[in-house]
């Protein structure tokens, strides 16, 4: 048969597959969430996220240590306070959760890329991410306890921050404030373009942060919009976003190209608790396999453009591409 074309040529032999993959995936682009919770002893398992813990500081070292042998280098901390109040002060308590999480972090593991989740909603009472004003998130009156809890974190030992509460005029609040005390060297990593999505559920049982009244779709986008997500993108970066990030991952590749595609700074994008979750309970019932679908939602956002991924299955896509399975 007359047949010039033929794709399957390409595809006859795993030697000749790997050659001409078009994404190559690398270990140094993973990054891992680790909720960090107060008292002594603690490892439990969150039963939203079977296979996550909180880690109490003096416990959290294991984790990292296997963290780190398998080739992941960095994380995402969050932390989970005993108390919360009205104006999230654990948030930037210079002895708060995250911030002795820090301190420990970097003693212990000194190799370890550590960056800090910066917003209120796992400090403040009624779980926003921000002050109130009335039933309101108050937008200015916010930015200085985001840049106090940026530069708290980052005196602790933070590498780098990365604000996620959706206030307007955040990154460059908190580029000031790291800049005014001697900190300009310190990267921000923005949650520019994060939408006020269902995929979230997991991580607002694992740290208890889900709103005790209506939503957060006063600040976090809404996920009909494209173009909104350039305009917050492109804002971060004039405010001095070093990384912008995208959230989900796995519903929103078109987005994580279209910021790639029209910024000149390194994208990430953050595989959220629901993705996790349902990969795993699919797993679980016997639905799909696991493995093959945690390297496709991996693929598809370094397809798309990311060039950082964060993910609480690090650690078993690390093992995935040491053994060649993607990369
Ligand atoms: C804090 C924050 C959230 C997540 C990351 N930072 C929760 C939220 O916005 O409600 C979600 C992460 C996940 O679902 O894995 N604002």
């Amino acid at each position: 048969m007359e047949l010039k074309n033929r794709p399957r040529r390409l595809r006859k032999t795993a030697v000749l597959r790997k050659m001409v993959r078009e994404t190559r995936i690398d270990k140094s682009s993973l990054a891992y969430p680790l909720f960090v919770t107060e008292g002594n002893n603690v490892k439990e398992e969150i039963s939203s996220l079977p296979g996550q813990y909180r880690y109490s500081v003096d416990r959290m070292e294991e984790k990292l240590t296997e963290l780190m042998d398998a080739g992941v280098s960095s994380v995402l901390l969050f932390g989970i306070p005993a108390h919360k109040d009205e104006v999230g002060s654990g948030a930037y308590a210079r002895d708060g959760i995250v911030q002795r999480a820090f301190r420990q972090a970097e003693k212990s593991c000194p190799d370890l890329y550590l960056i800090g989740d910066v917003c209120m909603c796992e400090y403040t009472s009624h779980g926003h991410c921000g002050v109130l004003r009335g039933k309101e998130v108050d937008n200015d009156k916010t930015l200085e306890l985001l840049a106090e809890t940026a530069l708290s974190q980052v005196q602790a030992g933070a590498d780098m921050v990365a604000p996620s509460d959706m206030m307007d005029g955040r990154v460059a609040a908190i580029r000031n404030k790291l800049d005014a005390h001697g900190y300009e060297e310190t990267p921000v990593m923005s949650y520019a373009v994060k939408f006020a999505s269902s995929f979230y559920g997991p991580f607002r049982e694992a740290a208890s942060s889900a709103p005790l009244f209506g939503d957060r779709k006063s600040y976090q986008m809404d996920y009909h919009n494209r173009r909104e997500a350039l305009k917050e993108a492109l804002l971060d970066v004039k405010e001095g976003a070093d990384i912008v990030m995208v959230k989900p991952a796995m519903a929103y590749g078109d987005l994580i190209r279209e910021v790639k595609d029209h910024t000149n700074v390194p994208v990430a994008a953050y595989s959220v608790s629901g993705e996790y979750a349902m990969a795993k309970a699919a797993a679980r019932a016997g639905w799909i396999d696991e493995a093959g679908v945690m390297c496709e939602m991996a693929v598809s956002a370094f397809r798309a453009g990311t060039d950082i991924y964060i993910t609480y299955f690090a650690k078993e896509l690390a093992k995935c591409i040491d053994q060649g399975i993607i990369g």
